[in-house]
């Protein structure tokens, strides 16, 4: 009998199998079936800096609206403050009574102060864990990367300092040299990586010469710059690493195991198959290991990492990238 019990951000999980942040996240019936589906632990919707400081503009556009009534009207009224994220907070201290298996909450601001106090209030709510999503996208030319990243170690180390509950990053792969990051970050204490996160990307309609807005869900494949990225970290840094992005069935799931990741988060592909899905990835799962005579995770992470390999260990690096267009005649046949 196999075991498929995993650890992520110092957490013991049933199996590798996290919902990641998405909108299903946010509705508690979908969590409460999402547990009889079988998933490990799911990550709540992210509380957003827009909410917060729409939050604020409303709270702002009412005191001015009693200003000339009563001064006093903020004591009367303390609980109007930031109403919006208390429902926020509330929901997720719901989700977290209701269900058994780990609430990890997520958290995606910009401003340092946002960062520090929403942190500290989502730790809170009881969760069993935060997400701090770094959703950056280049937008400053004058801005050095430099910069961008010891702002966001600065920001992690404060919360760090100041919750003592376990915290991921979610993280973009646009850095210049993402290791780097991640090493500087896992200095700082962080319990685990998230890779990756998905971006909104604006496109155009080329008939009404217009921006449209397109969100695309990720595709059957798209794990494979996770899978480079687990298998260059594994046993490199001391945090957990969970694979996400274009996770969609079992096989990949042992192919990111194999690579060097503790769980993996999916959402695509529950959109696409129902949450059935989970079942069905950790049949798979469960078969494989059967197959392989694995009786738990442990005995099979990482055996593909970069620190594992020997013979083949360019498999990492451009020299196999380099061999493989120099000979690629062999994959496409001479009629290419
Ligand atoms: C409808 C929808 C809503 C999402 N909302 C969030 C969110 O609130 N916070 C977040 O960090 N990621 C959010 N994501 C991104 C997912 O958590 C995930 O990173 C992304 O979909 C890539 O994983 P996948 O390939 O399994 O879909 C959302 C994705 C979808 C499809």
């Amino acid at each position: 009998m196999n075991n498929l019990k995993t650890k992520y951000m110092g957490i013991e999980l049933d199996n590798p199998i996290i919902l990641g942040a998405c909108s299903m996240t946010k509705n508690l019936d979908i969590l409460k079936k999402a547990e009889e589906h079988g998933v490990a632990a799911v990550v709540y919707k992210s509380l957003f800096e827009e909410q917060i400081q729409l939050e604020r503009l409303r709270l702002d556009e009412k005191l001015t609206e009693f200003n000339d009534i009563n001064a006093e009207m903020l004591t009367i009224h303390p609980n109007i403050k930031y109403a919006g994220c208390d429902e926020h907070l509330l929901n997720i201290r719901k989700a977290k009574e209701s269900l058994s298996i780990p609430v990890i909450a997520s958290l995606n601001v910009i401003n340092e102060d946002t960062w520090i106090e929403y942190a500290k209030l989502l730790s809170e709510t009881g969760v069993d864990g935060i997400e701090l999503n770094f959703y950056h996208s280049p937008f400053d030319f004058n801005k050095e990367a430099k910069d961008i990243e010891e702002e966001q170690i600065n920001i992690v180390k404060k919360i760090k300092q100041n919750t003592s509950i376990p915290v991921s990053i979610k993280l973009s792969p646009d850095y210049s040299n993402i290791l780097n990051f991640i090493k500087n970050m896992d200095l700082v204490g962080v319990d685990a990586f998230v890779l990756f996160n998905s971006f909104f990307q604006p496109d155009i309609d080329i008939m009404k010469e217009k921006h449209v807005k397109a969100f695309n869900f990720s595709k059957k494949g798209d794990y494979k710059k996770t899978l480079r990225y687990s298998g260059l970290l594994f046993e490199n840094i001391h945090a957990d690493i969970c694979s996400s992005y274009g996770v969609f069935t079992g096989v990949d799931v042992i192919k990111l195991i194999l690579s060097g990741s503790s769980c993996v988060q999916v959402v695509s592909t529950v959109y696409k198959n129902s949450l059935t899905q989970i079942d069905t990835i950790k049949k798979e799962l469960k078969a494989w290991m059967d197959i392989k005579n694995y009786h738990s995770i442990d005995e099979f992470r990482g055996k593909l990492s970069n620190n594992k390999l020997t013979s083949d260990s360019l498999v990492y690096k451009r020299t196999q990238y380099v061999d493989l267009l120099m000979n690629s005649e062999n994959i496409f046949g001479d009629s290419q």
